[in-house]
């Protein structure tokens, strides 16, 4: 019998509408290539379900989304909804709670694709950021008080322990031990003198369990020059939470644009289900006209397959991608004329073609 898996598919807000739908065709197509099932159950949670319901997601969403092997996801946010709740009332509130603490996320430049550093190729681009997704500089622990009179105060205070540094550490590690064997932590312990110090504490102390893989530490200043400047450098950058969201959106851009990066937010012991979604939001100033670039969002579909454990069906995902861009077909956001459904149909293409080849 084949196997099937269950998966929650939320688009979320904006572009999500566009690319998550073009994207479960890709998928269903994978599946049926490979022989195995996907029931996809979709949930129409988001901004969208908050202007008409006052929450994101309904009071039981996560126990919902608890019996799924995976969620699918595409972005949360629209212009008429306060942007301080998307993330509280549905993207972290899910990574958290179903501890998905890694945020896995591949940078690598597709042929066909000139990347806006114009000296460097597909042998340059090739790094994975790997930013802690369930603590540091997001656990919105801090108050805002008094913010009307002069002596107005906010705070924010990260949270760092132990033990989410050890697992991310190991996590990290562990992945450079099946790629080219080197970790970057990026941190700016020099000013972040406790917090950050004690990252680096920890990292360093797990960095001794794996002797063959290089281990650097680089401040983040630097660091976001070096993606600039040397992308060569890296393999696995290891990194905090808020780090992390700013270098893989530095990370996409360096790919030709945000459109292009995949994610995964995941919970390596699969005690919960794991998360993916595109690095992207949910791109207000084009949704709605056809053009958005789905292949951030199909490339996750390749790594919640990955997760699954169907390698080879995740596998066949990217190579279609990068057959698809290597033909030129490309949407606006990378200068071609491409919309989102001709990409996608692109992909659905090459994968037949490349099943009809073997
Ligand atoms: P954004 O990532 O949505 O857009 C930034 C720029 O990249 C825009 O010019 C957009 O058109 C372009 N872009 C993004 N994805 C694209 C794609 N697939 N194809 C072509 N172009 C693409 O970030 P922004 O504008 O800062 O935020 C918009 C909304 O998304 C906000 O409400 C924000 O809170 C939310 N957001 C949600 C995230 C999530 O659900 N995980 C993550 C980031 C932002
Ligand atoms: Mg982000």
């Amino acid at each position: 019998m084949s196997k099937s898996y269950r998966i929650a598919v939320v688009n979320g807000d904006g572009i999500g509408e566009e690319i998550v739908p073009v994207s479960l065709e890709v998928l269903k197509d994978v599946a049926d290539i490979y022989g195995f099932k996907l029931e996809f159950e979709s949930f129409p949670w988001g901004a969208g379900y908050y202007l008409k319901h006052g929450q994101f997601m309904p009071d039981d969403g996560l126990d919902t989304l608890a019996d799924f092997d995976a969620i699918y996801f595409g972005a949360v946010g629209l212009k008429e909804v306060d942007d301080t709740l998307p993330a509280m009332l549905y993207t972290f509130k899910v990574r958290t709670h179903f501890q998905q603490y890694v945020n896995y996320r591949p940078a690598k430049l597709l042929p066909g694709i000139q990347s806006p550093l114009r000296y460097k190729g597909e042998e340059d681009i090739d790094f994975v950021v790997i930013r802690e997704n369930n603590e540091g500089e997001f656990v919105q622990n801090g108050k805002i008080i008094d913010p009307d009179s002069p002596y107005g105060l906010a705070t924010d205070t990260s949270v760092f322990t132990r033990r989410g540094i050890e697992r991310i550490a190991h996590y990290a590690f562990k992945l450079a031990m099946k790629r080219r064997k080197s970790v970057t932590n990026v941190t700016k312990s020099n000013t972040l003198i406790h917090s950050l110090a004690y990252w680096d504490q920890v990292i360093e102390e797990v960095s001794q369990q794996y002797p063959e893989v290089r281990y650097q530490k680089m401040y983040v200043d630097n660091a976001s020059a070096n993606f600039i400047l040397h992308p060569e450098y890296f393999d696995v950058i290891l990194t905090t939470n808020m780090i992390g969201d700013i270098l893989s959106d530095l990370g996409g851009a360096v790919m030709g644009s945000l459109g292009l990066g995949p994610s995964g937010n995941i919970n390596p012991e699969k005690d919960f289900p794991s998360m993916f979604e595109p690095i992207h939001g949910s791109a207000p100033d084009i949704a709605g006209k056809g053009i958005a670039n789905p292949i951030g969002q199909i490339w996750s579909g390749a790594l919640m397959l990955e997760h699954l454990g169907e390698s080879q069906a995740a596998a066949a995902i990217v190579a279609a991608i990068s057959e698809t861009t290597k033909a030129g077909l490309l949407t606006p956001d990378l200068g071609g004329t491409a919309s989102t459904s001709e990409i996608a149909a692109s992909i659905r293409q090459q994968l037949k073609q490349a099943k009809a080849i073997s």
